[in-house]
């Protein structure tokens, strides 16, 4: 596997490479949800890139950038072991040098849900995430559906603006006992990890409420709410029952459906979301 951080560099491994190429952008701290996308990603590219990036414009000023996790040497020797070709890790001087001042807005879609809660996320991973893409080139990319938003915005900015990639959207990888695997994670005391299984049960409820015919939205996420607040622990930040490509709140389900939520123990928030139809 190459490493390279510098982007003439970058573009000039990737240009090695014949067939086609698949990407897999991250911010480190690598687990089974990346692992099953790099495996992916090997499965149908001749190549893989994987990036690492902690994105400093997608957090907010009350989000601690210097505190996310990371372990650079871990995440390499995992891509390496999975054959990952090219591991591309710049710096943020390199994303954004002295001047740097275009961004890349997908407007309605980043509203709500994440969008109202994190303003300037969506402006910030819309705008990385095409300038990986610039540099890569790839012929395909993937993203986890944990962050539904992000990838219902990937597949809008992708259209909208005609990049020449196929977006590949992979199932949640969870804990057995149905936690979604994220790196934030390793933030949940062992009481909160204990709670933090809520978010499966809410959206497990809710679906099985839909399975036995219920179509009003509202119900829907009442029983999520409900199932939410029978944990002490867990301080919901938003239930949402919407369209899987506008992100609009339904009144009735109808099609393909997202039932997600953002969800808080103690200093950590956590989302998930399941897909319906
Ligand atoms: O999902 C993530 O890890 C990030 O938002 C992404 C897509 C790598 C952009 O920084």
């Amino acid at each position: 596997m190459q490493i390279s951080s510098l982007i003439p560099e970058t573009k000039s491994i990737r240009l090695s490479f014949k067939g086609t190429v698949g990407l897999v952008p991250t911010m480190g701290y690598l687990h089974e949800g990346h692992l099953s996308l790099v495996q992916k990603a090997k499965r149908e590219c001749d190549h893989v890139v994987a990036t690492i990036f902690v994105n400093p414009t997608q957090f907010g000023a009350n989000e601690d950038l210097s505190k996310y996790p990371r372990d650079f040497k871990r995440d390499s020797d995992l891509l390496e072991s999975l054959g990952v070709d090219l591991l591309w890790s710049p710096t943020a001087e390199i994303m954004y040098p002295p001047g740097y001042q275009t961004w890349v807005e997908v407007e309605a879609l980043t509203k709500g849900l994440e969008g109202a809660m994190r303003p300037g996320h969506f402006r910030g991973v819309a705008t990385v995430v095409a300038k990986l893409f610039n540099v890569i080139q790839p012929d395909k990319a993937y993203f986890g559906q944990k962050d539904a938003q992000q990838a219902a915005v990937i597949r809008r900015m992708v259209k909208d603006l005609n990049f020449p990639l196929e977006v590949i959207v992979c199932p949640t990888v969870r804990e057995a006992d149905g936690l979604a695997m994220s790196s934030r994670n390793v933030y949940l005391s062992a009481e909160e990890r204990a709670a933090a299984t809520v978010l499966y049960r809410a959206l497990s409820a809710a679906k099985d409420l839909y399975e036995a015919g219920e179509r009003n939205a509202e119900k829907l996420r009442e029983r999520m709410k409900g199932v939410l607040s029978s944990e002490p622990l867990a301080q919901m930040q938003y239930v949402s029952c919407a369209d899987y490509d506008s992100l609009e709140e339904l009144d009735v389900v109808i099609g393909k459906t997202l039932l997600s939520m953002a969800v808080f123990f103690g200093k950590t928030r956590l989302i998930d979301n399941f897909v319906l139809g």
